[in-house]
């Protein structure tokens, strides 16, 4: 269902790589937005030709027929052509557009800088689960805007959850705990399908095993979310128990303490990479 925030609004992509499509397709398969709503921009005639036929959206030879048409931008190209693209037509925008940038590392001051005519500025920070409509994607606004939030909320929600973000600090901690943290839970996944499988457990069945566990654990906590991750352990894991036994063991051995120090240097690494 269209958010009436987008009612006979264009949307354009500058770039349409692995995460514009995935958010065009979200937008047209949730009644989102209408194809003719969507205008796509692409370095390439290759990419945009792919795009056309895939999705039936309008296509632009020029980054700047986008910027002229639409009244929400959203630049999804890679933070490295980030400049490329967007220095060039910098004037073009002004503060009749909502400019969302997907690039990841790129802080809302360099935005600011570059878009300097624009007040409603968004920098988007999605996970890669956003393919499988399962992202977690958090937003900061330049200035805050009740219409901004809207938009990104309208734009984002058939992707997975959108929270706000307060500071690029937290920015930092959401891209370590989000984006990073997809990589840090399949490592996880990893040591319990390795370990399954030591006791003659089938490399198939104990990955299906090591995702399914994840999954319910997941959906239980969604469920129920009037108890603490601790409450509900302690709901399940009976004293002198399996599951106490090794958690027992997991609090000894400080487990916590080693995320803790490789969340901190994740969190440092993104830092370092925005200045
Ligand atoms: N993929 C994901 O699941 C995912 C998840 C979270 C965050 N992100 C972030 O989202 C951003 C985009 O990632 P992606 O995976 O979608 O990248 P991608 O697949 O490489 O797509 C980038 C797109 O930008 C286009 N492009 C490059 N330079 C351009 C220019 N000067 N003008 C117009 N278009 C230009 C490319 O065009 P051509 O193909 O025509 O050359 C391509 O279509 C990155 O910052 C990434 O970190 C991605």
């Amino acid at each position: 269902m269209t958010d009436l925030i987008l009612k006979q609004k264009k949307v354009g992509f500058i770039g349409a790589g692995n995460l514009a499509q995935a958010i065009i397709s979200g937008l047209l398969e949730s009644g989102t937005l209408q194809k003719e709503q969507i205008v796509v921009s692409s370095r390439t005639d290759k990419r945009l030709k792919r795009v056309e036929e895939k999705f039936g959206v309008q296509i632009r030879d020029a980054n700047e027929k986008v910027v002229d048409e639409c009244q929400i931008i959203v630049v999804a190209t890679k933070p490295q052509d980030f400049f490329e693209a967007v220095e060039p037509i910098a004037t073009s925008f002004g503060p009749e557009h909502t400019v969302i940038s997907l690039a990841a590392g790129i802080q809302l001051m360099s935005l600011r800088k570059i878009l300097f005519e624009c007040e409603n500025i968004v920098r988007v920070m999605a996970n890669v689960p956003v393919k499988a409509k399962a992202g977690m994607m958090g937003y900061i606004m330049a200035k805050d805007s009740v219409t901004s939030a809207r938009v990104v909320e309208a734009l984002f929600s058939p992707l997975g959850k959108v929270i706000e973000i307060e500071d690029e600090e937290a920015m930092s901690a959401f891209t370590v705990g989000a984006a990073s943290g997809v990589g840090f839970a399949l490592e996880l996944m990893q040591y319990w399908q390795d370990w399954l499988e030591g006791y003659g457990i089938s490399k198939q069945d104990a990955r299906a095993i090591a995702i399914q566990t994840f999954i319910g654990a997941g959906k239980l906590a969604e469920d129920n979310i009037q108890l603490s991750f601790y409450e509900y352990i302690d709901l399940i894991a009976s004293k002198k128990g399996v599951t106490s036994a090794g958690l027992e063991s997991m609090r000894e051995m400080d487990l916590e303490r080693a995320l803790r120090i490789a969340f901190e240097k994740a969190y440092i690494r993104d830092r370092d990479l925005g200045k």
